[in-house]
């Protein structure tokens, strides 16, 4: 059985087959009957858009259904069930759990005690694996995921899209770039995980410092729910905003992306210059995401 819960676990071929049948999916080539008869399992204990309806489309597509829930209120934890015992009932009722928690491990736990595939679709400030794949096959669709300088901009300790993001680009051979206000750096053991692979990242607090150099600029917004209290929110909150005047003599060739939703730190204008990939990029949620269910669930 194949869980699907950190890029850590994936090798660059893991990746590649991924975002080749993603490929193959866009142009059609793909069966809409692969998954009948089976039934994905949306366990959403985190708001989500995207990312839930992404999948829901992608299972449909493929001739399967999907069942759910979409909070801790509307399911039984709230009378106190544990994810553990959740997760062992639901395994009955589906053939594979997406996921999405609040706190940190909740996916790998997850793995432990459901009898079908899991799939992280979020867990806290950890990773969130999916969204990676769509980031990288939305990168490949305009330049080779080789020799090329990728910014992250944005909240690198706790945004989680970023942290498998850069797991994931350290299997390729990129420069990559991490632009963040100083408290909410890149953490610490991810940046050493990623020097034992070999993969130095270069830092910097203001993105008008490298932007010229870039070919992906990659921008998140401020995971505010994670913030300990206001005041820290507060502190960094607005402290960086992507403008049409921030990209004069940028790279023909830059594109923008983001995981989406924005909250204010791309400027409504830049979305309909040329770089400005990011609706795009959620587009490409569906094909990605079928060719995920397709490795998972067959
Ligand atoms: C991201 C997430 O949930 O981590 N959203 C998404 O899945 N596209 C990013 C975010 O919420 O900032």
């Amino acid at each position: 059985m194949r869980h699907f819960i950190s890029v850590r676990d994936l090798t660059r071929e893991d990746i590649d087959t991924v975002l080749d049948r993603a490929e193959a999916i866009h142009r059609h080539a793909y069966d809409p009957c692969a998954l009948s008869g089976r039934i994905l399992g949306l366990l959403f204990f985190e708001p989500s858009t995207r990312t839930r309806m992404s999948f829901e489309s992608a299972i449909g597509r493929l001739g399967g259904g999907s069942i759910g829930v979409d909070s801790i209120e509307g399911s039984s934890m709230a009378k106190g069930e544990s994810l553990a015992d959740t997760v062992r009932v639901v395994s009955g009722y589906v053939d594979a759990i997406v996921l999405r928690h609040p706190k940190e491990g909740a996916a790998r736990l997850a793995s432990e005690f459901a009898t079908v595939p899991v799939i992280n679709a979020g867990d806290g400030a950890g990773q969130h694996p999916s969204q990676t794949m769509l980031d990288l096959y939305t990168i490949r669709q305009s330049m080779p995921l080789e020799k090329i300088h990728v910014g992250i901009l944005g909240d690198l300790r706790y945004g989680r899209t970023t942290h498998s993001l850069v797991h994931a680009l350290s299997l390729y051979d990129v420069t990559l770039s991490a632009i963040a206000p100083r408290t909410l750096e890149l953490p610490q053991n991810t940046r050493e995980e990623l020097r034992e692979r070999g993969v130095e990242v270069n830092s910097y607090e203001d993105v008008s410092e490298v932007i010229r150099d870039l070919d992906v600029l990659y921008v998140t917004r401020i995971q505010r729910e994670r913030f300990p209290d206001a005041a820290s929110y507060m502190n960094v909150a607005h402290s960086y905003r992507v403008t049409p005047e921030l990209l004069t003599g940028v790279r023909k060739n830059l594109i923008i992306l983001h995981p989406l939703p924005r909250a204010g730190e791309i400027d409504p204008r830049v979305d309909a210059l040329p770089y400005a990939k990011y609706f795009e990029q959620a587009r490409n949620g569906v094909p990605v995401r079928m060719a995920l269910l397709l490795e998972v669930m067959r």
